[in-house]
């Protein structure tokens, strides 16, 4: 007979998780059956009437792909290589000529990050990685998930909406040979507040001096100050570092968001070397998902081939960010305690509230956001600005 001590684990003992703060908070919002509710928790992109529509572009590239698709055969872990060479310009500038940078198709930005970091934990398990808090929540879980460990520095100043760029920079400065800095590309996800050009000099120097592999997460390209200028502190890294690693995503900035679509790049110091280590990730990412999913990359792949279709992107993409910078302006005239909001880039900004007060506006006017205090700036209809702004500022009126 087993004894307590020998007897077999079942899945009845696997211990209670704590659920996902903002999957469960898009729970509790669609839960709420108070017409007037606002969600400014997720972070997806609404029009002026509250809606995440298919981009135009987008659904004419999907009828174009059911009418001419030929075959789902497999396309290998590589994904769709046409979709990479096409997202290399917009993505890389002057850099995509460079045959030392490599990429592939992953299962949104997600994907990259998480094939990023197992690519680091590959050759070096030492390796620690160089956090900004706060981060995205999903950050801290895929560094653990891989077995590296984090070292948190703090990047913003909450109560003043500025970065803490000294305490960030220091942080930088004491990391080892080896350890990564995770940056966010643009669009800093959950504050707003991007290094601007020189302080991404000074974080690439710092990169340089203490021998740093740079991990860039840019998933809100085009959302911030426009393609090209959002794609800054990436660039800036290609050019001055040996060992770069990006993760992209594109379900922000085609609006595909559960089609999963994003890239992984990766930049050594030579092709031979950057073609060994491209070997790794496609083991790695076969090890995960084998192949990624076709469908959005397919279709984004359509508009980005054809000159009219891409065009026609450009200028969607435009109007998405008209509408954020646009909202941005009106919250932050609002009051002058939101006038950062209005300096600051993305969907996301954070607000000084307290996890109660945050609560009451849950409870009182149906306004869900994360405990943080963070709110997508278009998670709300034009019609429902006036009455968030006029129930934050009561918050903070106390
Ligand atoms: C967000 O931060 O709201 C989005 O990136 C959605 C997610 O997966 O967390």
């Amino acid at each position: 007979m087993l004894t307590e001590t020998t007897k077999a684990k079942g899945l009845a003992d696997l211990p209670p998780v704590k659920s996902d703060s903002l999957l469960e908070l898009i729970a509790l919002c669609n839960a709420d059956p108070r017409p007037e509710k606002i969600d400014v928790g997720v972070g997806v992109f609404r029009d002026d009437q509250g809606k995440t529509p298919i981009l135009k572009v987008m659904k004419e590239a999907e009828q174009r792909l059911l009418d001419t698709q030929q075959t789902k055969s497999y396309l290998g872990s590589a994904g769709d290589k046409r979709f990479t060479e096409l997202l290399r310009p917009i993505l890389l500038g002057e850099h995509a000529d460079d045959d030392r940078i490599a990429g592939l198709q992953t299962p949104g930005g997600c994907g990259a990050l998480r094939l990023g970091f197992e690519l680091i934990a590959t050759v070096n398990r030492e390796a620690r990685v160089l956090v900004g808090t706060p981060t995205w929540p999903n950050h801290p879980p895929i560094i653990k998930a891989v077995g590296l460990s984090a070292v948190e520095y703090p990047y913003y100043e909450r109560g003043q909406g500025a970065i803490r760029f000294d305490d960030m920079l220091a942080a930088l400065r004491s990391a080892a040979p080896g350890d990564v800095a995770l940056l966010h590309g643009c669009c800093h996800n959950p504050t707003g507040a991007d290094l601007d050009e020189e302080q991404w000099r000074q974080v690439r120097d710092a990169v340089i001096d203490r021998g740093l592999i740079p991990l860039v997460d840019i998933a809100y390209q085009g959302f911030g100050r426009g393609l090209e200028e959002d794609a800054y502190g990436v660039r800036l890294m290609l050019e001055s570092c040996d060992d770069v690693i990006i993760a992209q995503s594109c379900d922000k900035n085609f609006s595909c968001y559960r089609d999963r679509v994003g890239s992984l790049w990766i930049k050594t110091g030579s092709k031979e070397a950057t073609a060994t280590a491209m070997a790794h990730v496609f083991q790695r990412a076969r090890e995960m998902w084998s192949m990624p999913p076709d469908h959005g990359a397919a279709a984004a792949h359509i508009i980005l081939e054809d000159p009219a279709l891409h065009e026609r992107w450009l200028v969607e993409l435009a109007g998405m960010r008209d509408r954020i910078n646009a909202v941005r302006q009106r919250i932050a005239a609002a009051d002058p305690r939101l006038a950062f909001i209005g300096r600051q880039f993305g969907m996301f900004s954070m607000l000084p509230l307290s996890k109660d007060q945050v609560l009451k506006l849950r409870e009182d006017h149906a306004i869900y956001m994360a405990d943080s205090g963070r709110f997508n700036v278009v998670g709300m209809s034009d019609e429902q600005i006036g009455r968030f702004t006029t129930a934050v500022v009561a918050a903070l009126n106390g």
